[in-house]
């Protein structure tokens, strides 16, 4: 080797070796420990009694009554014969902690140790509060603000409904009806959860599309950030994202097929059970915008995502450029034109895909106009927070991001 060309490596190696430095920088340090047992399949809501812990004393929480009609309750009551149980009806979507204060009263007069929630995602969130209210004195919505449950007892579940994550979370939302506020808390994760792909066969072409737009919505929030933090979680995203968006059309088309239901089902839990956001910066504001619009006007959660996100994209796209032409490439397959152009292609393209799962994606569509811009604005100033994976989405950015979404 002649001293130039050595010269030469040299300096491609020390330039390499600070690209790779930088890029370990960018990763963050964290501990991964998802506990949550998956049992996935066919007829597994029979291995329930087997799951379940012997000698606790079980109260099963439900919604309004779907597990009726479709037979999950049937086959609920076949695995449990023989046990004691209560049960707590009525968690309704968007789970009221007015409600979940009188779960938690039955939950104490029983000595409840153990809950099952059977439902979709707000009927397990309420079930997470109800597992930290039992075994404390604090008030239920004081649980909710304080942000983080200290305690709660174990807890499992019988997904119905493939959207939240929440099987196999940590996080839970409640609203409050009395102030239309709605926040999230964290805390521990499921023992179990039972996801049989053929319970979804009686959910309604809405409720799939507003499943299937949080799920895409959950791997936006935590890959649209930081760009080359972490290979892997990227590829790792972009497989969520583009199996979601190769079988959204073919469910609409046949939402009785068990495979692409059980693909759908588990995309949703693999878009936010921690798998996807290892050692990455995440987003987060439109979910916190798009609770707002729920409180106040009482929009399907996946939903108000759909409206939210590309307002998110149009006003922080300088912010989120280079994450977001990579995004446009991999996903859409943009290779054509001016930086500026793919990017806006990319957004345009996130908007199309909502509306392709017969969503709206603006609020005028919702008759949500400029007063509740101006009520949610005000909320996020008062409230002192700003959002985002740069902490900059305050409340006059939430005002622009809105405005943009009219
Ligand atoms: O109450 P029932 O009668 O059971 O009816 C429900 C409800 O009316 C019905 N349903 C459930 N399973 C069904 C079914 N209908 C037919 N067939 C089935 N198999 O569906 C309706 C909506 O259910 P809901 O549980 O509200 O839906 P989803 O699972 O989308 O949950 C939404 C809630 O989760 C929160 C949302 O904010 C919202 O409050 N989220 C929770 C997260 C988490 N824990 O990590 C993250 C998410 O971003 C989200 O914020
Ligand atoms: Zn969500």
């Amino acid at each position: 080797m002649n001293p130039p060309s050595l010269h030469v490596h040299l300096k491609l190696w020390i330039a390499g070796f600070i690209n790779f430095t930088k890029q370990l920088k960018n990763m963050k340090n964290f501990i991964f420990h998802n506990p949550t047992q998956l049992v996935f399949g066919k007829g597994q809501i029979a291995k329930l009694s087997e799951l379940l812990p012997d000698n606790v004393n079980l109260m099963i929480t439900y919604g309004g009554g779907s597990v009726t009609k479709n037979g999950v309750y049937d086959q609920v009551k076949a695995a449990l014969r023989g046990r004691n149980y209560v049960e707590f009806w009525g968690i309704e979507p968007n789970p009221q902690v007015e409600t979940l204060r009188k779960a938690i009263h039955t939950g104490k007069l029983n000595n409840i140790d153990f809950l099952l929630a059977v439902g979709g995602g707000s009927v397990l969130d309420g079930t997470k509060l109800i597992a930290a209210g039992i075994i404390s004195e604090a008030d239920a919505w004081d649980i909710v603000l304080k942000g983080e449950a200290e305690k709660q007892i174990p807890f499992a579940s019988v997904m119905t409904v493939p959207a939240t994550g929440s099987e196999m979370n940590g996080g839970a939302v409640i609203t409050r009806s009395e102030t239309q506020e709605k926040f999230a808390f964290g805390g521990n994760y499921p023992v179990f959860s039972i996801l049989d792909p053929e319970v979804t066969y009686s959910l309604s072409a809405h409720q799939i599309a507003c499943g299937l737009a949080d799920a895409y919505t959950h791997v936006l929030e935590q890959y649209l950030t930081t760009p080359g933090q972490s290979r892997l979680m990227d590829r790792w995203a972009e497989g969520v994202l583009l199996s979601v968006i190769e079988i959204a059309p073919q469910i609409k088309a046949n939402p009785m097929n068990y495979d692409l239901m059980a693909d759908y089902m588990l995309a949703a839990t693999l878009a936010l059970n921690d798998f996807i956001r290892m050692g990455i910066t995440q987003d987060w504001a439109t979910h916190q915008i798009g609770h707002e619009l729920t409180a106040l006007h009482g929009t399907t959660h996946g939903h108000s995502l759909a409206i939210v996100m590309p307002g998110t994209l149009r006003v922080l796209k300088d912010q989120k450029k280079d994450k977001l032409l990579q995004y446009g490439e991999r996903i859409f397959g943009i290779t054509e034109g001016t930086e500026k152009e793919r990017v806006d292609k990319a957004i345009d393209m996130t908007e199309q895909f909502y509306r392709s799962l017969g969503l709206t994606t603006r609020l005028s569509e919702e008759g949500i106009g400029k007063e509740t811009i101006e009520k949610v604005s005000s909320r996020f100033n008062d409230r002192g927070v700003a959002f985002g994976e740069n902490r900059n989405v305050t409340g006059d950015v939430t005002s622009e991001i809105l405005n943009s979404c009219l």
